[in-house]
């Protein structure tokens, strides 16, 4: 039974996720439905609620433990607590690693591949890596259970919260985004710190032996004033001197506003770009949305992400994989191949063609003007073309007939 969620002849209205939903469940198999608790987190779903945040309560339980067992007196009255509960931890993210590969096959950019294939591919994903590394520990405590290097390695398990935090997938993305500009500071900053450190090393470098009278020393010297976190038991005895560690010092300030102000307008950039609402009316305006019931509507609101993106922003680039599908809600885009241009404005949708076929995609898609976008994320495509097979024909058939030059 599969409800579409359009107006009934007796005028009932159907929502297609509370319907479809409890009946779809029902029939989903055992992988499919650990697939949507797991990797879903969709916070609708009680089941998916509550293992994200056991693990979340886990994650945190456990870094506190790793560090309350470097205290000797904690460490000592309640050792033995703390080290089952580290041993359960364990034991819990491990089952737990083992069931996200088990669902991999289920991901649907991975399930017209092999089991084994999608697997491995998921595992080699950022975040597999990560609960793969939070792992590790355990096999160094049995290797080698005295290196210091432990305790390292077990903070790593805080960086699982990334799965759960958007805002830590935003700082990814704008560190990502600045990365030249930010290698450039890099280069800056290093170039700062020796010139000082040779210059101090010249000019005070024989009056003060022991504490400038070499590199590592005047570096840590120039490290030290241009972070200003110190310096001032060695003050320059010289005239000269004093005028560089007073250049230094100023340095210094110019050198870490410049990361802070270049990651701040990056943040800026990131938030900006979310910051339209997707409202019933705009999805109500999508033509292919335009016959579909309120409760339907409603529930695509839920799905679609805002992105308002710059003019001559590359949205889509021909040849990479799809994981998303567009629809313009105001602005233009242009659709380009070696043969083929053409333009799509308002109402129109674009990003389709690559998730049907599972394919790469077929051109490159760059906005022309400012553009406000409703993105789709894959997952939400491919539910939505299930439930609603009125839609699914219309995709279907504007991509059938798009030419492909
Ligand atoms: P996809 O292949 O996922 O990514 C590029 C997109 O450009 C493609 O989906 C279509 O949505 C769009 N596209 C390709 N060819 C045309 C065309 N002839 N007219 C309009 N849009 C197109």
């Amino acid at each position: 039974m599969m409800a579409t969620g359009r107006q009934t002849d007796r005028g009932t209205v159907r929502s297609f996720t509370e319907m479809d939903e409890a009946a779809k469940r029902q029939k989903l198999s055992l992988r499919q439905r650990a697939f949507e608790i797991l990797e879903h987190s969709r916070r609708r779903d009680v089941a998916s609620r509550v293992i994200d945040d056991l693990l979340v309560i886990l994650i945190l339980g456990n870094v506190a433990v790793v560090v309350a067992q470097t205290i000797p007196e904690v460490a000592n009255q309640f050792g033995n607590t703390l080290f089952v509960f580290d041993r359960i931890c364990v034991l819990i993210f491990a089952v737990e690693y083992a069931a996200r590969i088990w669902v991999a096959p289920e991901h649907p950019m991975l399930s017209d591949k092999r089991e084994l294939v999608a697997r491995v591919r998921f595992a080699g994903s950022p975040l597999m890596v990560i609960d793969a590394l939070a792992l590790v520990p355990w096999i160094l405590e049995v290797l080698y259970p005295h290196s210091n290097l432990i305790l390292l390695t077990r903070l790593v398990r805080l960086l699982k919260l990334a799965r759960y935090s958007p805002a830590i997938a935003t700082i990814g993305r704008v560190i990502a985004a600045e990365r030249r500009a930010l290698l450039a500071c890099v280069i800056i900053l290093s170039g700062v710190l020796l010139t000082c450190a040779a210059v101090m090393l010249a000019i005070e470098g024989d009056k003060q032996p022991e504490r400038l009278g070499d590199m590592s020393k005047t570096i840590w010297w120039a490290a030290a004033m241009l972070a200003k976190i110190g310096g001032g038991e060695t003050e320059p005895v010289t005239v000269l001197g004093r005028i560089v560690a007073a250049i230094t010092v100023m340095l210094g300030i110019f050198c870490f506003a410049l990361p802070v102000a270049i990651i701040g307008r990056g943040f800026y950039e990131e938030i900006r770009r979310r910051d339209f609402v997707v409202t019933f009316a705009m999805v109500a305006r999508v033509p292919l949305f335009s016959t579909l019931d309120a409760a339907s509507i409603a529930d695509l609101v839920n799905m679609l992400r805002a992105r308002t993106v710059a003019a001559g922003t590359v949205l889509i680039r021909q040849g990479d994989p799809g994981d998303a599908m567009y629809f313009v809600a105001s602005g233009t885009v242009e659709v380009t191949t070696k043969t083929l241009n053409v333009r799509l404005s308002e109402g129109d949708f674009f990003g389709e063609m690559a998730l049907l076929s599972r394919g790469p995609r077929t051109a490159t898609v760059t906005a022309l003007s400012s553009t406000d976008l409703l993105v789709l994320e894959v997952d939400d495509f491919l539910r939505l073309l299930d439930r609603l097979p009125a839609v699914k024909k219309q995709v279907e058939g504007i991509a059938a007939s798009r030419d492909l030059g």
